[in-house]
């Protein structure tokens, strides 16, 4: 069934991620039929181009990131019908703003859902938001979605919520974070609180740590300019890592509910127990990568990769350790990384129980590992020890392993489609509330401040390797190991 009739308006319409994943993304559902007809795309960006010509870059697009058994001529075609462009600066008061109100006031109703879609600069969020505001095209069914980053530390966070909210009521402020898209993501909660065993067993009774992993391959990908500005810490920590580990940690919600749920994710961020910004060491690894193989290729150094070929400090891989100061999990480490060029791109949460005691089989028995793969090839599996068959009481280890529904269907999907959607339809669950983004940047902000006086710089590591030394060493402290430790 489709979504009801909406119009989406893009900033930063000819920008890679309108190009990459926002098209597409609206392809996909309009291909499935949840896109009327008469819904519109209004891309708006400083270039002067017509419509037709934007047109044929959206079809570029989609011909680059749909894949090919998805992209069907005819349905392209009527996809691009929606499409339309007004060459707009949003963050200026002047320039076409009549033409993109005339536009949008043709043949619709008055309380037809608008969206404003931020895929700019962050910096001009608070500008986009006052002149949609002041130009009138901000009505009690529109709502605005902000792409991260909101802000750079916490101080920049609240100016951008402030200013947005300004001329936007919260609850229709959506702040994007597209790891809350992942299904495997979303499927957490329904694990934790739908199987009573495991919800029993999700505590510090039963379970000794827990390891978030966000890997890429990749490295800069052209995208040095805003990354070298930003870093791991900012780019998937703060957001993408914090997102997780709150659906992990959280205690059960009171429904399901947008604000129900998010008073609980509120909450794991606001028991994180602050870090020491004068002893950080004790709970945080950052490395940049050198020279070294990808993928069986050689790559260069970030800092030949940068422009310039600066010599930057800019961490591309941090682990930390974070603690919960909370009845459940107090005393339980959750470590957190993410970085570039490491040897496989994988997202996965591993949750580590305790060991039993030694007796009956011999030596102690090894703790069961929950491991919950968001990407790629979405998977839980929970391998169990099971008597060999035959006369004696020897182990094995079974893979108790589930796929996540059907895969032909999950693999393809992308997290945007659904939040895209869920925009239009006006459910915020899995976007970020603005309390939030605050409390992840709070937490965040002392690291950012003491690498800012720290001179060491990062760690080096190898490209193509888990990461430097120092990551490795934040676990053995505790006698834990990452999980490609244990199973090599
Ligand atoms: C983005 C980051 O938010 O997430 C990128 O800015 C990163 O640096 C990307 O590559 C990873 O997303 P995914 O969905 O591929 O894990």
């Amino acid at each position: 069934e489709p979504v009801e009739s909406f119009d989406y308006v893009i900033f930063g319409a000819t920008g890679d991620l309108t190009m990459r994943k926002l098209l597409p993304a609206l392809y996909r559902r309009f291909a499935e039929g949840q896109i009327t007809a008469d819904s519109r795309i209004v891309g708006t960006a400083r270039s002067p181009l017509d419509d037709e010509t934007y047109r044929e870059r959206a079809r570029k697009a989609l011909g680059e990131h749909v894949r090919a058994d998805e992209l069907i001529d005819a349905t392209v075609n009527r996809f691009l019908r929606l499409v339309h462009y007004v060459s707009l600066n949003g963050a200026e008061s002047t320039g076409n703003w009549d033409g993109l109100k005339t536009l949008l006031e043709s043949n619709a109703s008055a309380d037809r859902v608008r969206v404003f879609y931020l895929a700019t600069a962050p910096d001009l969020y608070g500008e986009i938001a006052r002149n949609v505001s002041e130009q009138g095209l901000r009505s009690d069914t529109s709502r605005i979605v902000l792409e991260k980053p909101i802000g750079t530390d916490l101080d920049t966070a609240r100016k951008v919520n402030e200013n947005v909210g300004r001329y936007f009521p919260e609850n229709s402020i959506f702040r994007i974070d597209h790891y809350l898209g992942k299904e495997a993501v979303q499927n957490i909660i329904a694990l934790r609180f739908a199987n009573p065993m495991l919800e029993r067993m999700w505590d510090r009774e039963s379970i000794d740590y827990v390891q978030i992993t966000a890997a890429e391959t990749v490295g800069l990908e052209g995208r040095g300019g805003y990354y070298d500005g930003s870093g791991a810490l900012r780019d998937m920590i703060q957001n993408h890592l914090l997102q997780v580990l709150t659906v992990v940690a959280m205690e059960r919600p009171e429904s399901l509910d947008a604000d129900a749920l998010r008073d609980e994710k509120v909450r794991v961020l606001t028991s994180l127990k602050p870090l020491d910004r004068n002893n950080l060491r004790a709970n945080v690894a950052r490395g940049q990568y050198v020279q070294g193989t990808a993928g069986g290729k050689a790559v260069p150094a970030y800092r030949e990769e940068l422009p310039g070929e600066t010599e930057s400090n800019t961490e591309t891989f941090v682990a930390l350790k974070a603690e919960i100061d909370n009845d459940r999990w107090q005393g339980v480490p959750f470590y957190l990384r993410s970085g570039k060029r490491m040897p496989e791109k994988v997202t996965e949460v591993v949750v580590q129980f305790r060991a039993g005691e030694p007796g009956l089989f011999g030596e102690a028995r090894p703790g069961s590992r929950l491991v919950i793969r968001v990407q790629p090839n979405e998977s839980v599996t929970l391998p169990l020890f099971v008597k060999h068959p035959g006369n004696s009481f020897g182990l094995d280890e079974v893979d108790a392993l589930s796929k996540l529904g059907q895969p032909e269907r999950i693999r393809y999907r992308d997290s945007y489609e659904g939040l895209m959607l869920d925009a239009v339809k006006g459910s915020p669950a899995l976007f970020v509330r603005k309390d939030e983004t605050e409390a992840a940047w709070k937490w965040v902000t002392p690291i950012l401040e003491g690498w800012s006086q720290d001179e060491t710089g990062p760690d080096s590591y190898e490209a193509g390797t888990w990461g430097p030394e120092s990551a490795r060493e934040l676990l053995q402290q505790a006698g834990h190991v990452w999980v490609e430790d244990i199973a090599a």
